[in-house]
């Protein structure tokens, strides 16, 4: 009997722009020739709508071809477990990824897609001495282990971008676009991007994101105050502010949720004409939008006319304007002379307050905080290592608290992760509200100035800063009788995970070999996973091509006596299979695993007879590695 093909667990992530390829070809078929958008086919289709114009707007830099394309090289590497620096692994949903993120986000992609509620990125501003990460666009992984040191370490991982290279602008746009691109495949439809910056790259970065996101979901720009005291030094200005840059992954289904009101914020709120309905506030009645309706006269108590002052307009219609009048929501001032308007009672204002652009350092801490909640968490033996970056907690906290919910388990991301204070905030904002959101944090191992005896890389720090958070939180409930009521427990744990090399053996190609080497290759190629391999690290490559979280419950059925086999549940997305890496699969063991049509099965092709796998494919979803 010739053997059946069975599917193959696929070696490397999937194509990015194939999900909008995708997309297109559901709406235009006709454009599509042999799987390939047809130009001719475009132009004709869209006729008119072509704008082909020489002179037309457009966003361009050098390299910025290269960039596209670098999204559509697979990744092939794989995310390998380390329980040994995580706390709680086999039950926390929180994760840090210590590796590259583009080839990290790849990676995710499959699992996470359209799973993520908001995401924080505080990326290298461009100052010319940040490290800018040279993506290598032939090997992307090699380029990430030679700089990380796992192969030879010729390179020097702090590779600055200096403002004489000539592509100075050019080369920051290169990295941040393929990175902003999958991030967006990540976000919900009601998530939300945050991304600090200042003023070097702030300009292209908004030109960026009105490109990947459309400028359609642009929701503003927060300054944030990072410091209180003026620099003198400074040759022109004192800069005081930071920006953060918001867009939503659809302006019109993402709403923030509103900030708990304030005593300060209800303090605005008066009643001098002792009205009933309780305090209010008054609003200016016209605008300066254009409002057909807008023009007319009105006169107040005094007898005295009113009209909106030029270029303004009155927001609502003559009749609406006294309806309000006649039920006593018009505010003319004290003496009935004053210009009209409008009484918002504290009664009828929303529950909470909308968050506005301009954060103070007293609401949300500035970069001394930061850098002092940091060394409150983390023992430097050099405080030179301290990043000058750092963010504060409370400040994050306040952009949980405008994008997230506490008890909708809402996920997470930072991949410029840094110190990790986004993990540290999320664990506090949670400890405060009793809310179970979960965070993935990504960041590269870049070498500290003044490496130490247990902190080497900036990804130490992170994950130290964590851990001793976590600490600090158990210690709090020590002796605590009277614990919060959580719908769930509250997570103090995260599992680490290290960019590395598949676990998988690949071809290397037929070309230019001799009969003899061909046949050595092809014999390795009996074993599909490389020496050394461990079942976990192999399970959860297998894991993440298959599109399971990387917090998935891996178990090893102990009822199933001939061989080992592992079910993989994600709890998330209700998911769940079974894998065997055995050397051979016993009859008793296929029989004892009752099969269904529904159920994923995989295993290693070579452990397979021709008419196990003839059954099994017609019992279940077999995949073979
Ligand atoms: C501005 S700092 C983030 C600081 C962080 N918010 C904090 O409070 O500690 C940017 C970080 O991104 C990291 N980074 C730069 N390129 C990266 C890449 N390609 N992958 C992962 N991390 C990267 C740098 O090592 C640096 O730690």
């Amino acid at each position: 009997m010739a053997r059946a093909e069975t599917q193959r667990v696929e070696r490397q992530t999937p194509d990015l722009l194939a999900e909008q390829l995708a997309a297109l070809r559901e709406l235009m078929p006709q454009i599509f020739t042999e799987g390939r958008v047809d130009g001719d086919k475009l132009r004709e289709t869209l006729g008119d709508f072509l704008d082909e114009r020489p002179e037309r707007y457009s966003f361009t830099w050098a390299g910025k071809r290269d960039a596209i394309r670098l999204l559509q090289i697979p990744s092939r590497a794989t995310l390998t477990p380390v329980p040994a620096e995580s706390v709680n692994f086999d039950t926390t949903q929180n994760l840090f990824i210590e590796g590259e993120n583009l080839e990290v986000l790849k990676l995710l992609y499959k699992a996470y897609a359209g799973r993520v509620k908001m995401i924080y990125i505080d990326p290298p501003y461009n100052t010319g001495n940040d490290f800018i990460y040279p993506d290598n666009f032939a090997d992307p992984l090699g380029r990430y282990l030679e700089l990380t040191g796992q192969k030879d370490a010729q390179g020097n991982l702090l590779t600055s971008n200096p403002e004489t290279s000539g592509r100075y602008h050019s080369a920051w746009l290169s990295m941040m676009y393929p990175r902003l691109f999958v991030a967006r495949q990540l976000l919900r439809e009601d998530g939300v991007i945050f991304i600090s910056i200042d003023d070097n790259e702030v300009h292209n970065l908004r030109c960026l994101l009105n490109e990947i996101f459309g400028e359609e979901n642009f929701i503003a720009t927060i300054i944030w105050q990072k410091v209180f005291a003026p620099k003198n030094t400074a040759k022109y200005f004192s800069e005081d502010h930071d920006y953060i840059v918001v867009v939503a992954k659809s302006a019109v289904t993402w709403l923030p949720t509103l900030l708990p009101r304030t005593a300060e914020a209800d303090a605005r709120y008066h009643n001098p004409d002792n009205d009933p309905r309780g305090t209010w506030s008054s609003s200016d009645l016209t605008a300066r939008n254009y409002y057909s309706e807008g023009l007319y006269e009105v006169t107040g108590p005094s007898g005295k006319p009113f009209k909106p002052a030029i270029g303004a307009y009155w927001r609502v219609r003559k009749d609406k304007f006294i309806d309000l009048d006649r039920d006593g929501r018009i505010w003319w001032g004290k003496d009935g002379g004053n210009m009209p308007r409008l009484k918002r009672f504290l009664s009828e204002v929303r529950e909470g307050i909308v968050p506005q652009t301009l954060w103070k350092h007293d609401e949300v801490g500035n970069t001394q905080e930061a850098k002092k909640e940091l060394l409150e968490n983390v023992r430097f033996e050099n405080t030179d290592n301290v990043l000058d970056t750092v963010k504060p907690t409370r400040m994050l906290q306040r952009l949980l608290q405008v994008a997230t919910e506490s008890d909708n388990r809402h996920l997470l991301l930072d991949f410029f992760a840094g110190s990790a204070p986004m993990g540290h905030a999320v664990m506090k904002q949670n400890r405060q509200d009793g809310g179970n959101r979960k965070y993935i944090c990504v960041q590269i191992p870049e070498s500290l100035p003044s490496p130490e005896n247990s902190l080497k890389t900036i990804a130490d720090i992170g994950k130290e800063r964590i851990r001793r958070v976590i600490k600090k939180l158990e210690q709090e409930n020590e002796g605590k009788l009277d614990l919060k009521e959580r719908a769930m427990p509250e997570d103090l744990g995260f599992k680490v995970f290290k960019l590395a090399e598949s676990h998988f053996r690949s071809w290397a190609g037929a070309e230019e070999k001799d009969g003899e080497s061909l046949l050595a290759e092809m014999e390795k190629m009996q074993d599909p996973l490389l020496p050394g391999w461990r079942p976990h690290d192999v399970i959860y490559e297998v894991a993440l091509r298959e599109g399971y979280s990387l917090t998935s419950a891996i178990e090893e059925l102990k009822d199933i006596a001939d061989n080992r086999v592992y079910r993989v549940t994600d709890p998330d997305r209700e998911q769940t299979f079974r894998i065997c890496l055995d050397d051979t699969l016993k009859d008793k063991t296929i029989k004892a695993l009752n099969l269904t049509r529904d159920d994923l099965f995989i295993c290693r092709d070579v452990a397979l007879t021709d008419e196990q796998a003839a059954n099994l494919a017609l019992q279940c979803r077999l995949k073979t590695i």
